[in-house]
């Protein structure tokens, strides 16, 4: 249960050491006596009433490695990856223990009641993308979120269990390693039932975000060891019912989710709290393999993610739009620079509202998006001595102050297999609906479709007919997971969280190593800014392009608005010796790299 002060830190040599998984914690000791050891432990044990087993940790930002190495959200799931790694296992097998160790110890977007999308890279150059995103239920309709004077109703998308799409993770990591895995399936599980079981110490962000959405946890459920009074860092949680979903998963695979004991749980879920997912949509439910997006910029080559995401087409229409001009002379942020991308980004936004969308659903013309006859057109209209002008209206203006929450993993194997996977509940912990019975949150995802052409979603994104809402269908993403070729050679993987900001955040540290020079860790550093055709503002980090640009920016009719953090960027560069350089981003505390 969620409050336990007894069980805070006292090892604190432990703490110092970034690995204390139960599995592999201990090789690290060998250093200390081990009398010492066993008599703190004895100590702790019986009169701090603290657990030496249950894992602790600190985050790395920025390493290099010889052989593999990973880049993800949180301490505990980058080390699963790492001992996957170790143990011979490849990048789709750290890649399916990763995901499953994210929904436990990172519960704000790590999930099984969520969806998300992978970018696969072998080692011999063939690529490959799996959409796992989730899709409306076969009860959803068009207009399900409209009063009857048209009129969205607020929360109804977000909050609760209208706002939930059937479920797509699960169905994705089993697809993936049923394709490329190579570990058994239940040693790859074993890690995240270790934690869901053991428990883990929270960090402070995790205790922060949990303090801030107790109320809405409260609104939709009754019990969870995510509820609490005040969750303090180091406090340790232990979520039995999570760790018996996982373990019929790993007894059944996906149909331990999607069928049986699981799928009954969020059935009754949904059925109680009036839901619109059945058993049937449960069932029904595939992850889908699709041909890459894919980019050509000077001697790199860009494979991304195609719809139902809107990140590769749109990351693909930005470096097409920029390209022809020479922006390592124009420089880093100069106001030149900043002008030039922030129009390339408003053009390519205004093309996600119209022309994006599921594309099992909506024909959407990716050849002509990304055409380079198409691109230069586009731009044609572009004057470096005035700002553009978004269409006429205010629609994107409601722009919500929830922060946000995705996560991104990058991996790369010592074979030189890459796996670049974005995957999301949406909004922090989703819907804010925890399954009873079966512990994990789901998903508040169906707010990415255009609930009503021109009506702003929650990360301020209008859409229209390409994205309205049928069932079956995936509602649109900015998600980009994104692997980059130099001269044919693996270079790059990189992914984030950060909403409709992903896509500009991919663009601008892929633009930051290529054009700008810098190293990656500097690269997904580097302050951003950011532009999505509506609301018609560059949004800006501080930081993010000097007083002196912003005053020449705004002396050409552009308005700025101040923004925390934006996107949070997980990169893996390969360096020109062949090592891995790893980078998590300063803007998640959690954010961390493992390798070897
Ligand atoms: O698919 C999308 O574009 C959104 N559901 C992603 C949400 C997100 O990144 C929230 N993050 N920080």
């Amino acid at each position: 249960m969620p409050v336990l002060l007894s069980e805070l830190v006292v090892f604190h040599y432990f703490s110092s050491m970034r690995t204390t998984l139960p599995f592999s914690s201990f090789d690290r000791l060998i250093s200390f006596p081990l009398l010492f050891i066993s008599f703190a432990t004895l100590l702790a044990t019986l009169f701090l009433g603290c657990r030496p087993n249950v894992p602790t940790y600190t985050a790395q930002k920025s390493e290099i490695y010889s052989t593999a190495a990973i880049a993800g959200p949180h301490p505990l799931a980058t080390e699963v990856g790492e001992m996957i790694l170790k143990k011979g296992g490849n990048a789709i097998d750290a890649a399916v223990a990763v995901q499953f160790a994210m929904a436990v110890c990172y519960p704000r977007a790590g999930n099984l009641g969520g969806g998300g999308f992978l970018v696969y890279r072998a080692a011999d150059g063939d690529t490959r993308t799996l959409d796992y995103r989730e899709k409306a239920p076969a009860a959803a309709s068009r207009d399900m979120y409209l009063d009857d004077e048209g009129e969205v109703i607020s929360d109804l998308s977000t909050l609760g269990h209208l706002a939930v799409g059937v479920p797509g993770t699960v169905a994705g990591i089993e697809a993936m390693f049923k394709e490329y895995g190579s570990l058994p399936w239940p040693e790859l599980i074993e890690p995240a039932i270790q934690l869901a079981r053991n428990g883990y110490r929270i960090s402070q962000s995790e205790a922060d975000r949990l303090n801030g959405f107790q109320e809405y946890f409260a609104q939709m459920n009754e019990q969870s060891p995510w509820m609490g009074d005040t969750f303090l860092v180091d406090q340790v949680i232990v979520q039995t019912e999570l760790a018996a979903t996982l373990v019929r998963i790993q007894e059944n695979g996906s149909q331990g989710f999607y069928q049986g004991e699981t799928a009954r749980l969020i059935t009754k879920e949904m059925e109680e709290n009036g839901g619109l997912i059945t058993a049937q949509d449960l069932k029904n439910y595939t992850a889908t393999w699709r041909d890459p997006v894919t980019a050509n910029y000077d001697n790199y080559r860009i494979i991304s993610m195609p719809p139902s995401s809107s990140g590769g087409v749109a990351l693909t229409q930005l470096l097409g739009m920029v390209e022809p001009y020479a922006l390592d002379s124009l420089g880093f942020q100069s106001a030149a620079t900043a002008q030039l991308m922030v129009e390339a980004e408003r053009r390519a936004y205004a093309d996600r509202a119209e022309y994006l969308g599921d594309s099992d659903f909506y024909p959407v013309p990716i050849g002509k998006l990304t055409d380079e006859a198409y691109l230069s057109e586009r731009m044609a209209d572009f004057s470096p001595d005035s700002a553009g002008t978004s269409a006429d209206i205010t629609a994107g203006a409601g722009l919500r102050k929830e922060s946000f929450e995705t996560t991104h993993i990058s991996i790369i194997d010592s074979l030189g297999n890459a796996v670049s996977i974005t995957t999301t509940l949406n909004g922090n912990f989703g819907s804010k609906v925890i399954v009873d019975g079966a512990g994990f949150f789901l998903n508040n995802e169906m707010d990415d479709f255009s609930a009503k052409p021109g009506v702003p979603n929650m990360f301020g994104l209008v859409g229209a007919e390409a994205n309205a809402i049928a069932p079956g269908k995936r509602m649109l993403s900015s998600m980009t997971p994104t692997i980059v070729e130099k001269d044919g050679e693996l270079f790059m993987v990189l992914g984030a969280p950060g909403g409709s900001t992903i896509i500009t955040a991919v663009f601008q540290t892929f633009l930051n190593v290529a054009e700008f020079g810098m190293s990656l860790d500097e690269a997904v550093n580097a302050p951003r800014f950011h532009h999505q055709w509506l609301p018609d503002e560059i949004m800006v980090e501080p930081d993010a392009l000097g007083e002196q640009v912003k005053a020449t920016l705004a002396a050409k009719g552009y308005r700025f608005r101040d923004v925390g953090r934006m996107a949070v960027v997980k990169a893996l560069q390969v360096l020109p010796d062949g090592r891995l350089h790893a980078v998590g981003d300063g803007r998640n505390p959690d954010d961390d790299v493992a390798g070897y």
